[in-house]
């Protein structure tokens, strides 16, 4: 198959045509890829489950993972649900358009391999100019998982679309690097009170300010629970090769450092800007300065050391407070060991 790419200029104009051409793929039941303000995604119709299939096929996503369905407004997010309790509608006149996924029962509307035979859907609104453009103009509701191979890092740059899925996709519509970073939180929203499934965009403590009491998946922070939301239970963001991520002084990761070249294995260090400029290392990937550049850095840094630059990324683990709380998720998934300083 093959892949049409667009560069899309966000301005005004928005290049409309482009835009026109991957909507009307997306409605002929198509799969199309697209910014979101998180990462990439890879769209199809989500009422068409033959175009739907097609999000499975090309990424290799196991059946029994559900994807969400991205619309342009609370309007149309209104008519995939069944009913909306009055904490999330309050969630959403504050955080939507934005980086979060509210699980409400559905009404049937989207096909059901959206949905994995659930009798709930994840419904979100991004916040993107390109995908608002693209939910607007197609005017259907759009499934989307991240755009990259089933277990990779999701893609934050067209260019990880592209290495993962030209080839098997129709389209793909490039709008640049993606702001947040990290996937939108999947809130459940069928309970009295909201659970975390998956931390994201929008962090516990924002949430907490509006509906007071969040609970956390318990499967999040212990490894023998079933998580709720199906994808989290899978191994995912892994990088091509092993990853250690450690929590500890810039002292122990330099140790360990040295420990491992003596072995003669090639090092590659992902670390804050701080942290790198400190280490004696031969290769690293400065994240950035602060937990918010380390979101947005996050995935191309983990898909940067390819097999056969280095032998081991060192990784050194973040404070889990604020959007933190997402990118130690990520981390604890996409590493191979966990390393605290003192155990
Ligand atoms: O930021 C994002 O959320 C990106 C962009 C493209 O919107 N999308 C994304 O989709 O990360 P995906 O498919 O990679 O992750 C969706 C997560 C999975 O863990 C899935 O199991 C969970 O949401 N999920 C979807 N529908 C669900 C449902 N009805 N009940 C529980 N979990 C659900
Ligand atoms: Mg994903």
């Amino acid at each position: 198959m093959e892949t049409k790419r667009w560069n899309v200029t966000i301005n005004e104009s928005m290049d409309k045509d482009a835009i026109e051409e991957a909507a009307a793929l997306l409605r002929s039941g198509e799969t199309v890829a697209f910014p979101t303000e998180t990462v990439y995604g890879l769209g199809a119709d989500a009422t068409n489950e033959n175009a739907v299939a097609k999000i499975f096929t090309a990424k290799g996503r196991p059946q029994d993972n559900p994807l969400i369905a991205h619309v342009a407004t609370k309007e149309q997010l209104k008519r995939l649900v069944d009913s909306i309790p009055p904490y999330a509608e309050k969630l959403m006149d504050l955080f939507s358009p934005g980086p979060i996924t509210y699980i409400l029962p559905t009404n049937g509307t989207c096909a059901e391999n959206v949905t994995a035979g659930l009798s709930t859907v994840g419904v979100r609104i991004p916040d993107h100019p390109v995908a608002r453009e693209l939910l607007k103009t197609c005017d259907i509701p759009i499934a989307a998982p991240s755009a990259n191979v089933s277990g990779k890092p999701s893609p934050t740059l067209a260019d990880h679309v592209w290495e993962d899925l030209q080839g098997k996709i129709s389209g793909l519509l490039d709008g640049g690097a993606t702001g947040v970073g990290v996937e939108s939180t999947v809130l459940d929203c069928t309970q009295v009170i909201p659970i975390i499934l998956r931390p994201g965009g929008v962090t516990k403590e924002q949430l907490e300010e509006v509906v007071g009491t969040v609970i956390v998946d318990p499967s999040l922070a212990n490894k023998n629970e079933k998580p709720k939301a199906p994808g989290m239970k899978y191994r995912h963001y892994s990088p091509e090769v092993p990853m250690w991520l450690v929590k500890g002084s810039v002292e122990k990761i330099q140790q360990l450092i040295n420990d491992e070249r003596e072995k003669g294995k090639k090092i590659g260090v992902l670390a804050s800007s701080q942290t790198s400029a400190k280490l004696e290392v031969e290769d690293t990937y400065p994240l950035g300065d602060n937990i918010h550049e380390i979101a947005t850095h996050l995935y191309d840094g983990l898909r940067k050391y390819k097999q056969g630059d280095v032998d081991l990324i060192i990784c050194e683990a973040f404070s889990d407070s604020g959007i933190g709380q997402a990118v130690m998720n990520r981390l604890q998934k996409a590493a191979t060991e966990y390393i605290v300083e003192g155990i």
